[in-house]
């Protein structure tokens, strides 16, 4: 079986998430191509997808859904499973808000997209490292209770990751 861990990312960080993912799934023994979603050119090989993108600005990023829409068809077709990073999460009742705001499981069966799981990580940012414009749209558009300063840091978790890589095994075999 092929699949595709297609990514979307700013920062690189969901790439590396996406790298682990592919990893972890060729441990299982299927055949994996880890890839920035932007150079994707075709889907036709792949028989399953992982798709993961961070969330700038209380949303995945305009990449993501450009590409749900460009393989519409395709993803209709086949099973995916789409996972976020953010840092809203971290906070108090933070997967359900991103569960509801971010992650709207409607908004991906709209766009008729055959979602068999999704996954919400803590991802990492690194204030230091952005520039002006991200700290502006961080501060404005940030739509949780702590200050983001106080989430910068990498939250990344790789156990949680790792064992949603299995609950896709297991849902893959039941294909
Ligand atoms: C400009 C900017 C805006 C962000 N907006 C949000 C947000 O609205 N909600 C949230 O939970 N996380 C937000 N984050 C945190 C990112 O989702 C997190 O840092 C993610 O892991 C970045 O992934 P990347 O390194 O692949 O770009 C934001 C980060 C940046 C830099």
């Amino acid at each position: 079986m092929k699949i595709l861990s297609g990514y979307a990312s700013v920062h690189g960080s969901t790439g590396e998430i996406a790298r682990f993912i592919g990893q972890v799934l060729k441990e299982y023994d299927y055949d994996v191509t880890v890839e920035d979603i932007t150079h994707v050119t075709s889907v036709a090989e792949y028989d399953a997808f992982v798709l993961g993108s961070p969330i700038h600005g209380g949303m995945w990023l305009t990449e993501m859904s450009r590409f749900l829409a460009r393989y519409e068809q395709e993803l209709a077709a086949r099973p995916v499973f789409f996972y976020v990073t953010c840092i809203r999460v971290l906070e108090p009742d933070g997967y359900q808000h991103a569960q509801e705001n971010y992650l709207y499981q409607g908004v991906l069966n709209d766009i008729g997209v055959n979602v068999k799981d999704v996954g919400i990580f803590a991802g990492k940012l690194d204030l230091e490292s952005i520039d002006w414009r991200e700290r502006w749209t961080l501060s404005l558009r940030y739509d949780g209770q702590e200050i983001p300063g106080a989430l910068s840091s990498d939250f990344r978790d790789w156990p949680t990751i790792r064992n949603w890589v299995n609950q896709i095994r297991v849902a893959l075999e039941k294909e």
